[in-house]
């Protein structure tokens, strides 16, 4: 089996440690474990045990993740290494070579390498930037059938921020129903919404609908590498037994910390200062672009961690963002890798004098070189 390149990791791998203004991370500021923490709980970490614990995750944890999903319990819910291993063990256990796969585009992009590298057949529909980069359901009816196994959507959107309507969400459960087809959430950004509330989870909303979610993004708290997928019992059970051959369990000293997390006043705590940073960060960045409207525009994000930017300079978005990194040490992601040149990708969750100062230091480059 061959994998396409994930040029979108790889480009972050390979330089967002060597230059002085990162603004390619997805996530918002992280924790440090002190800041997180509560002295008597910093305590009780250093108890921990360092044994394998469960193979699908702790007990207690899946039960408090499973809490977060009206309805569902331990049984629907299993802890990951992170997201990414919850996004690679649904398509392990869910896909096989000839399913159809339906992916709504542009997206975090590795449900999409995995099931072609596996020999799904992979169906593309497009978010649409004229409708907030959201599906139009018409769309979606012309490409799913009951040929159809699953559909994936990143909700809220990596790289737009986008969030879909409660009718959309709905239109798009109808659809998968219609056509017994399951429904793929990648959720990790839920939670960090900027304007409106928390909107339901698609696993609130359809019994086939299958949810990746963890504490990387909303929960700027990437390092603990946790994740987990939330879905029918049988299907959960499924991606178990993927999980026997990647990575067995997750660390003990993470999944302690993840339980404090997922608590639900804790977890308001949490995203309370995600959206306060990600707030004010946005509010830096329209002003920026408003005073660069000859050069810069988007739509502004409703939730997560970055913003999706279209410029009009006459150059590739690849080429644009190594020149940045090379001659000003900035880094940011292109458009190029969602298949969409004229676009940067910028993270709006980093400390605002960072964005702000990466940010002035972009728009002198591309005014003294590009113009
Ligand atoms: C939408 C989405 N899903 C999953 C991941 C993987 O995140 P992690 O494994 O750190 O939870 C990312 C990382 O950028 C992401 O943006």
């Amino acid at each position: 089996m061959k994998i396409e390149e994930f040029t979108l990791e790889r480009i972050q791998s390979l330089y967002e440690n060597t230059v002085e203004y990162n603004l390619s991370d997805s996530g918002v500021h992280p924790y440090s474990l002190r800041e997180l923490l509560t002295p008597s709980e910093q305590r009780a970490l250093l108890d921990v045990e360092l044994g394998y614990g469960w193979t699908n995750g702790k007990v207690s944890l899946r039960e408090a993740i499973a809490r977060l999903y009206p309805g569902r319990d331990a049984d629907n819910v299993i802890v990951t290494n992170g997201s990414a291993e919850a996004n690679f063990l649904l398509v392990m256990s869910l896909l096989e070579p000839g399913d159809e796969l339906v992916v709504f585009v542009p997206n975090y992009l590795q449900i999409l390498g995995w099931a072609r590298a596996i020999g799904v057949n992979v169906k593309q529909v497009l978010l649409r930037e004229e409708l907030g980069w959201t599906p139009d359901l018409d769309d979606v009816r012309k490409v799913v059938s009951t040929k159809t196994k699953m559909m994936t959507i990143c909700h809220p959107n990596n790289p737009t921020g986008s969030l879909l309507s409660r009718e959309t969400m709905d239109g798009l459960v109808a659809i998968a129903r219609e056509n017994d087809v399951y429904l793929h959430a990648d959720e990790v950004y839920k939670g960090a919404e900027l304007e409106s509330q928390e909107p339901p989870s698609f696993a609130d909303l359809y019994e086939k609908a299958i949810v990746t979610s963890g504490l990387s993004k909303a929960l700027a708290l990437p390092g603990l590498r946790i994740g987990w997928l939330v879905g029918p019992a049988a299907e959960i059970y499924a991606s178990w037994q993927s999980k026997d051959y990647t990575s067995i369990t997750t660390s003990a000293v993470s999944e302690f910390v993840a339980e404090i997390v997922v608590q639900p006043a804790k977890r308001q705590e949490i995203l309370a200062r995600s959206k306060r940073i990600l707030r004010e960060n946005l509010a830096v960045l329209s002003a920026w672009v408003e005073k660069n409207s000859d050069l810069f525009s988007f739509v502004p994000p409703k939730a997560g961690g970055m913003a999706f930017l279209r410029y009009s300079m006459d150059i590739n978005s690849t080429t644009l963002i190594h020149r940045l990194r090379e001659e000003r040490s900035i880094m940011l992601l292109p458009g190029d890798v969602y298949g969409l040149d004229k676009y940067i990708r910028i993270g709006i969750g980093a400390p605002a004098e960072h964005l702000q100062a990466g940010l002035e230091r972009l728009a002198g480059f591309v005014r003294s070189e590009l113009r």
